[in-house]
């Protein structure tokens, strides 16, 4: 029997109410699907940092990377300057974890609400491939005559051959799996010298791919395709600014934070990827049971498949697309049950679910079979 270690960092606010929610559903899936995982916790976040004033320690880099996959909940609190916790953890843990694409599915899920009118599950079913570790969050630039008239801010933005062509070789894998196109959304008229070296690796990565089709989108055009004709798209890849953006657009048009999920992959696997939902830590209704678990339920089936468990992540997806069919609301009171409870009826799902409740393949299989190729690289 496979065992998987698995990292849980529940972190903050209702990190620790939908991380458990997603570990209740792990339960259930293991002893169906025949793999057992080793977790261990590891507690970062607020209440660690106000009482030792520690972020990510040396310690714990050493501790994460012993495990196969990381499950993050959410960090982030009012107690704590903005920006201390989520530069010193979230952004530390992605880069001393090499986790080079920041992996974002997009789908709409039959019965959930969508803000975009007349738009149906079938015409919104793609995957965000976004650089995760350089372009304008490389954290270089300057600032001089700093506080005066004069002040001047240089904020470069870093784009490296390295990084580029191995997001966009795994966008290219992906979509060998997937419906075989590969979008580059950018701005190329404008960020010439940054724009240039993408459409050289489109070009260069798409010959060894001759059956992909490529496209091109500028990312000021992507906010109106993406929630006006998502169907229009399959893999979309992008840095790692564009992506931030076009990815939160993409979280609203497949119903928000509740149900949106991320992956931040290591692709060579020197060290493990991370997974989470991408909502934050949620204050304004920590403590209430409040909060929908769908997008860590998601999260974790992602992390499922880049373990190789690829047909237990399709049945979690299967089954919380079922349970989110028959919400009443995706959050709060609305949602007509507890955290826990979304996660039982999940649970319940698992037996019972109608397998036809999604038409289209699931993102699960196929990343359980890139993954493969991903280690193929290394
Ligand atoms: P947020 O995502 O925590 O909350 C935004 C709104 O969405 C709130 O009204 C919240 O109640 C609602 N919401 C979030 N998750 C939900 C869920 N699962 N079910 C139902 N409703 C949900 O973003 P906000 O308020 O801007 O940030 C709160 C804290 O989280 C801040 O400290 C922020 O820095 C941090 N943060 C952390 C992230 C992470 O850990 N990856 C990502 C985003 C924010
Ligand atoms: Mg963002």
């Amino acid at each position: 029997m496979n065992t998987h270690r698995l990292a849980v960092i529940p972190g903050d606010g209702v990190g620790p109410e939908v991380t458990a929610s997603a570990l209740t559903v792990l339960d259930a899936v293991e002893e169906r699907y025949g793999f057992t995982t080793e977790r261990t916790e590891v507690l970062l976040g607020a209440d660690r940092y106000l009482d030792t004033g520690e972020l990510l320690t040396e310690q714990d880099v050493t501790t994460l990377s012993g495990h196969d996959a990381i499950l993050f909940g959410a960090i982030g609190s009012p107690r704590v300057t903005p920006g201390v916790l989520e530069r010193g953890i979230i952004l530390a843990l992605r880069g001393a974890m090499r986790q080079s694409v920041n992996l974002r599915p997009v789908r709409l899920y039959p019965g959930v609400p969508t803000p975009i009118a007349g738009l149906t599950p079938e015409r919104c079913d793609l995957v965000v491939v976004r650089e995760n570790t350089e372009g304008a969050y490389v954290g270089t630039g300057s600032t001089v005559h700093r506080g005066t008239p004069a002040a001047v801010a240089v904020q470069e933005s870093i784009n490296t051959w390295y990084a580029v062509e191995r997001a966009v070789d795994f966008a290219f894998r992906l979509a060998e799996e997937r419906r075989r196109k590969v979008t580059l959304c950018h701005k190329t008229n404008v960020l010439v010298e940054a724009g240039a070296l993408w459409l050289e690796a489109m070009e260069v990565v798409g010959r060894r791919h001759p059956d992909v089709e490529t496209d091109y989108v500028h990312v000021d055009a992507m906010c109106m395709h993406l929630p006006v004709s998502p169907e229009r798209f399959d893999v979309v890849v992008t840095d790692n600014l564009f992506g931030d953006i076009v990815t939160d657009l993409g979280a609203v048009v497949q119903g928000g934070l509740g149900v949106a999920a991320s992956g931040n992959l290591n692709l060579e696997g020197s060290a493990p990827s991370m997974f989470e939902p991408i909502h934050g830590s949620a204050p304004d209704i920590a403590g209430r049971g409040w909060a929908n678990p769908a997008g860590a339920v998601l999260s974790m089936a992602l992390c499922l498949s880049t373990l190789g468990e690829g047909a237990a992540a399709a049945a979690v997806e299967r089954a919380t697309a079922s349970v989110l069919a028959d919400l009443p609301g995706l959050a709060g009171e609305a949602m007509g049950a507890s955290t826990d409870e979304v996660a039982q009826r999940i649970v319940g799902c698992l037996d019972t679910m109608d397998e036809t409740v999604l038409s289209a393949p699931s993102l699960m299989e196929q990343l359980a079979v890139v993954r493969a190729g991903m280690r193929d690289r290394a």
